[in-house]
């Protein structure tokens, strides 16, 4: 097994190793590093069965459940889907719209998740990649008055679902009372310090966070667009071009990701998992 850095911002390959197999501790704590250094791993040419994919996350933590339980793969409830395709009565197999919009995964949760793992079960030959932009630099480029400003700062994030759900091609059905009395949202630090790096990474997100806490309406709105734009600038951006069968395995304690739209008459399907994390400082 080696390590390929696959751009010098975040995302290395992991070549030579099979997500499937058994494997020992010291092939792990290798894995381990490299997830450290490169923020995405991703493992090519995968053969990965449904429960192997939820043994190998389950090799970081535990696995989170998702609120929106009608995308959850039928028999296996740690496996999102992210999919285009439809079932025979036409419905949805997954959400379609998945992850249009610069995010960070679950960051509406008080305890969002550490990492997720998407698997390419099939692709589009073009479109539908998967942008990351790194955290760590997005925060390393901010000016220094900027960041003083919004060192001890803290932001609400919500699941703004409404609004995703009324975006021109969406599919998703509507929220249950259950789910909407269970997204109450979070409130995390605008700067969080990676617990295995140590190093400080912007956390908020286009999608999901709303609003600074004890900041004005104007000045918050101001504010977070100014950090959305060091947070999304094309020099802090890694892409993903998918290829069959791709694990690719994303920290969210420093990184947003992006997916970009494919043509309609193509097919991408693919399942998620994603890892338990612990609550931001
Ligand atoms: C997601 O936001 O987890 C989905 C990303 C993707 O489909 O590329």
């Amino acid at each position: 097994m080696h390590i390929n850095a696959l751009s010098d911002i975040c995302g290395a390959e992991v070549v030579g190793f099979d997500c499937g197999s058994d494997f020992d501790d010291a092939t792990f704590a290798a894995i381990r590093e490299a997830f450290s250094d490169h923020s995405v791993l991703v493992f090519r040419d995968q053969h990965l069965t449904p429960e192997q994919h939820v043994a190998f996350s389950k090799r970081w933590g535990n696995i989170n459940g998702h609120i929106l339980t009608q995308y959850l793969v039928a028999g296996y409830p740690e496996l999102l889907a992210v999919s285009n395709k439809k079932d025979d009565a036409g419905q949805p197999l997954g959400i379609e719209d998945a992850g249009r919009y610069w995010h960070t995964d679950v960051s509406y949760e008080a305890v969002p998740p550490m990492g997720s793992l998407l698997y390419g079960l099939e692709v589009p030959a073009e479109g539908g990649d998967t942008l990351f932009a790194s955290q760590y630099r997005a925060y390393e480029n901010i000016p220094a008055d900027l960041k003083d400003r919004v060192a001890s700062l803290k932001a609400r994030h919500r699941f703004n679902y409404v609004q995703i759900q009324a975006s021109e091609d969406s599919t998703r059905k509507p929220l249950t009372e259950e789910q909407k009395k269970q997204l109450v949202g979070a409130v995390h630090p605008v700067v969080r310090t990676h617990p295995e790096t140590n190093r400080k990474a912007l956390y908020v997100n286009p999608g999901f966070t709303e609003s600074l806490i004890d900041v004005v309406e104007n000045e918050s709105r101001a504010l977070l667009d100014t950090l959305f734009g060091y947070a999304t600038d094309p020099a802090v951006i890694y892409r993903h071009t998918w290829q069959v069968r791709d694990l690719v395995f994303w920290d969210n304690r420093c990184l947003m990701h992006h997916a970009t739209p494919y043509p309609a008459d193509s097919i991408r399907h693919m399942h998620r998992t994603t890892v338990a994390g612990s609550v931001p400082v």
